[in-house]
């Protein structure tokens, strides 16, 4: 079974109706993939309707070149979104071709919504209702059984949640013990704090599993080399082992760095504790540790074997934390350009590191407001939260994409900050490499975000306009 669709095919397959034809577009647009629908390939293929194929040659040859056009596609370079149809499963070649060439979420459709859907098409399996039910019910279980996960129709952000190897479940902090893949010994890396809450919940889910736990110092001071140093001198795990990251964004950090260098690189689980863990920090694969020259200076690239969200562990979370999270979501929407909750900023930011795992295109995107934020914290000597410091950014990032700042000041009501400005502005030119004298900003466009080049006194009025006495 595969744990993502990171440089992998994501197949999507499930009973006619389930609406793969309708979405497959669209999530392949999302992960800057190409979509293709075999239905439709086949039939250029062999000069026929698939409707004629069946009447004038039948099924069994039909599934011949069906699973024949699998394998092709399986063997063929650059990922794509594969739209697959409904009877493939039929044949046990194509089977085994998906097991291993792809990443498979199934689309789950009940009979109904399917029947209402295809009735009166020219489909061949779907011209007896009374037929049509019973195959749904024979076939319904064998998708759930062959896909890697399971999303319900039309849920194009289940289906990027899905294949960047998210799980959202309330209450999914109780099934650990399942959810973590593979059934080998667990490390539990947990914030001091949070062991405290939910520590007891998550050992007796972990059952057997667990190997042993570590607690980490709460907040950034968790993030430092001794820390990572510590969890490699404890940890009794080997290779078939898993580290699991029980925090916020700092315990994800270092417990996945940690696990990135454990014995060369072992598996880890991500459980986000906090709002920014959940849309941002525990997704994407990137771990690391501070240095003393400044924040996130070592780490790795390091994807999660899964990123399980149990938002009812917000429940818990101090009011400033939240907000924290609140502006990652927000700076996610403005992204996005429309509206968002945590479940879609954590889809739309999963679409983009699939798409860009290493840091050199669109993922950068998720950097807007961060130039100014991040030289705002250092200009406080980090006594400003995150994420009143990524509020202010994103006013400047507005005010010079020519936007309207109203969305941001609706949402977070970001104040001046007193701090001085000839240090922030040393802290923001020390963040960015600069390109010829200008300051690369990402910024919002007319066709969305860019990575644009601003000239220095220009970038300097915009940080001035955050900082008040
Ligand atoms: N890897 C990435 O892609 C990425 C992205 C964004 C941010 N980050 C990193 O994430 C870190 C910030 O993460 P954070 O904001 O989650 O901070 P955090 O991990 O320090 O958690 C914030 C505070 O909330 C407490 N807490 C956590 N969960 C709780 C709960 N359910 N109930 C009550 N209290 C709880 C913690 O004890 C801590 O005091 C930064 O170091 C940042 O660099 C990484
Ligand atoms: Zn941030």
């Amino acid at each position: 079974m595969a744990l993502n669709a990171l440089d992998r095919h994501l197949a999507l397959i499930g009973f006619m109706g389930a609406g793969k034809t309708t979405i497959a577009p669209e999530v392949a647009e999302r992960l800057g993939r190409r979509s293709v629908e075999a239905d439709r390939t086949i039939e250029g293929r062999v000069q026929l309707r698939i409707g004629e194929f069946f009447a004038r040659r039948g099924e069994t040859e039909f599934r011949v070149v069906e699973a024949a056009l699998l394998r092709d596609l399986l063997d063929s370079g650059e990922p794509a979104v594969l739209d697959l149809g409904g009877g493939v499963l039929k044949t046990p070649t194509a089977r085994e071709a998906l097991a291993h060439g792809a990443f498979t979420v199934a689309l789950d459709v009940d009979a109904d919504a399917a029947w209402t859907r295809v009735r009166g098409s020219d489909r061949p399996l779907a011209a007896d209702e009374a037929a049509f039910r019973r195959l749904h019910g024979e076939r319904a279980p064998q998708y759930t059984a062959a896909a890697d996960a399971v999303v319900r129709s039309g849920d194009v952000d289940g289906v990027l949640l899905a294949a960047a190897g998210v799980h959202h479940e309330p209450g999914s902090l109780d099934r650990l013990g399942e959810l973590v893949p593979g059934d080998g010994p667990v490390g539990l890396v947990a914030d001091e704090h949070v062991l405290g809450l939910y520590g007891d919940r998550a050992r007796s889910a972990l059952g057997d599993r667990l190997a042993s736990t570590h607690p980490l110092p709460r907040g950034e001071a968790a993030k430092r080399l001794h820390e990572v140093e510590r969890l490699w001198h404890e940890l009794t795990l080997d290779r078939d082992g898993t580290v699991v990251a029980l925090g916020g964004g700092t315990t994800t950090d270092v417990a996945g760095f940690a696990a990135a260098t454990y014995l060369r690189g072992i598996a880890w689980v991500a459980v986000p504790t906090t709002l920014v863990g959940q849309v941002d920090a525990a997704i994407g694969g990137k771990t690391g540790v501070d240095t003393a020259d400044g924040k996130n200076l070592a780490g790795a690239f390091h994807w999660p074997a899964r990123v399980i969200v149990d938002d009812t562990l917000l429940r818990t979370l101090p009011e400033q934390e939240r907000r924290n999270g609140e502006a990652e979501r927000l700076k996610t929407e403005l992204l996005a350009s429309h509206p968002l909750d945590a479940r879609g900023a954590a889809a739309y930011k999963s679409a983009l590191c699939l798409r860009d795992p290493h840091d050199r295109g669109v993922r950068r995107w998720l950097n807007l407001g961060h130039t100014f934020g991040h030289a705002l914290e250092a200009a406080s000597g980090f006594e400003l939260a995150h994420g009143e410091a990524v509020a202010l950014g994103l006013l400047a990032a507005l005010r010079l994409s020519g936007r309207d700042t109203a969305p941001v000041e609706a949402a977070l009501d970001p104040r001046p900050v007193a701090v001085d400005r000839d240090r922030a502005w040393s802290a923001l030119q020390r963040d960015k490499k600069r390109a010829g004298g200008a300051i690369n900003l990402v910024l919002l466009g007319p066709d969305g975000p860019t990575v644009e080049p601003r000239p220095p006194d220009e970038v300097r009025a915009a940080l001035d306009s955050l900082i008040g006495h």
